[in-house]
């Protein structure tokens, strides 16, 4: 094929890939990408990669850039009047240095594995508290019933938010993972849904910018107190900052390690040997985590825009263009991975991507770890005949990619 066909291929398997009749399985459409081969689409001002290597470097390289701004795409729009950033202040992931570094170094402390394991007890607490709610050969959802309430509950702990709020600021959080979607890079449009997400964001910031103003007034031992503390003894952040992080880890918190808790029994009951294994040895949960975190990925994808004028592996990408990095499609990389396709959490000691690479890596990756090793572990113990009640449906989401439900008979 010409690089014009080529390029005509890419754009085609990238629309492809948003299409959500392609949600259930996008591994094929990956592969497809990866074969091909890292491409550059010059009329989208767009850079594409799938090799695990290619990945990794563009993760690395110290010229990528996590601002929008910087793009070309960006600074077209904006120079046609369009908002800088009408989602207000960024999260530190969209943040370069020096104010990713400020920002990151602040939330940090409350994410240490050390203060992680702290919660260990707690975590416990909480998931037998879920699995009493459910009887042994009753048909039950294991999203509502757990992988969805568990990270919740703990990333509501950690910041200081009220549980109760749930039902309204779950629904927003939902809304927002989808604009992570890479919508306007592969089609050049806005999704549908941008005026009910841009709604959606100005009403979480508000729910969080009370919080914080309650807070102020009544400390209490969380993390949104522990930002103020910082903002008022030296300004290190701004009010508008601490809205921000809280933003971004309360999304977090929210939309990933769900995927995580249910990828890992969707995987396990399709390969029940590997249940019944768990069942009777609760310490193979680490390693089933990390092979569901290669193998099926709860962010399948990440982006950086160049910085300057730079080469990934034999591309020449120019300063400016979005590099899309599709870490989902890495991981199954067969120059990166013995049979990449199948779930084996017996491979060993395994290198992935999923939690990122790099400056950005990220935070909260202890405290998924730890949460659905929890979660798997006591699951599979109460329930070792844990078997499908119905085929799971998935949301609609390509980046934060997961299922909407999963019935099963316990
Ligand atoms: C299984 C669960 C999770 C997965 C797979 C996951 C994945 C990722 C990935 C891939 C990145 C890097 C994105 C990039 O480089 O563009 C990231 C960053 C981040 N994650 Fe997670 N995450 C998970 C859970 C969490 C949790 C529970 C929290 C905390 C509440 C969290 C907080 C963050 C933050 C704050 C960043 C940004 C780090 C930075 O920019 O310096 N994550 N996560």
């Amino acid at each position: 094929m010409s690089a014009a066909e080529d390029q005509a291929e890419v754009q085609r398997l990238l629309r492809a890939m948003l299409d959500p009749a392609n949600r259930a399985d996008p591994y094929p459409i990956y592969d497809q990408i990866r074969v091909l081969g890292p491409m550059r689409l010059p009329e989208a001002n767009l850079a594409v990669f799938a090799r695990y290597p290619d990945c990794e470097q563009v993760l690395r390289h110290p010229s990528s850039s996590n601002d929008r701004l910087t793009s070309t795409a960006a600074q077209r729009e904006v120079a046609a009047g369009a908002a800088a950033r009408p989602f207000g202040q960024p999260g530190f992931l969209f943040l370069d240095p020096p104010d990713h570094t400020r920002l990151r170094k602040l939330a940090q402390q409350a994410f240490s594995p050390r203060v992680v394991k702290a919660l260990e007890p707690e975590i416990v607490g909480l998931v037998d508290e879920l699995l009493g709610r459910l009887e042994p050969g009753a048909e039950f959802d294991l999203i509502a019933e757990l992988a969805y309430p568990l990270p919740v509950a703990v990333i509501c702990r950690l910041l200081g938010v009220p549980l109760e709020d749930e039902p309204r600021f779950g629904a927003a959080s939902a809304l927002l993972a989808q604009g992570l979607d890479p919508f306007v890079a592969v089609t050049g449009q806005q999704s549908a849904d941008i005026e009910e997400r841009l709604a959606a964001g100005k009403w979480l910031r508000g729910y969080l910018g009370e919080l914080v103003e309650r807070r102020r007034v009544e400390p209490r031992e969380d993390l949104i107190s522990e930002l103020i503390a910082a903002e008022e003894d030296g300004d290190q952040l701004s009010g508008e900052e601490i809205v921000a992080t809280c933003n971004l880890l309360f999304i977090a918190g929210h939309e990933t390690t769900v995927n995580l808790i249910a990828n890992a029994v969707r995987a396990l009951l399709r390969h029940r040997p590997h249940w019944a294994a768990l069942s009777a040895e609760p310490g193979r949960a680490a390693a089933i985590v990390e092979e569901t975190l290669r193998h099926d990925p709860p962010v399948q994808l990440t982006s950086r825009i160049a910085a300057a004028d730079l080469t990934i592996g034999e591309l020449a990408v120019p300063k400016g263009d979005i590099m899309m990095v599709l870490t989902a499609a890495a991981q199954r990389d067969p120059a990166a991975y013995d049979r990449p396709a199948e779930f084996d959490p017996d491979r060993g000691a395994i290198r992935h991507l999923a939690f990122g690479l790099g400056p950005h890596f990220c935070l909260g990756a202890p405290l998924a770890r730890l949460e659905a090793t929890l979660a798997l572990s006591a699951l599979a113990a109460k329930f070792p005949d844990l078997r499908p009640a119905a085929e799971p449906s998935y949301k609609p989401n390509v980046t934060l990619r997961g299922l909407a439900d999963l019935p099963v008979i316990g």
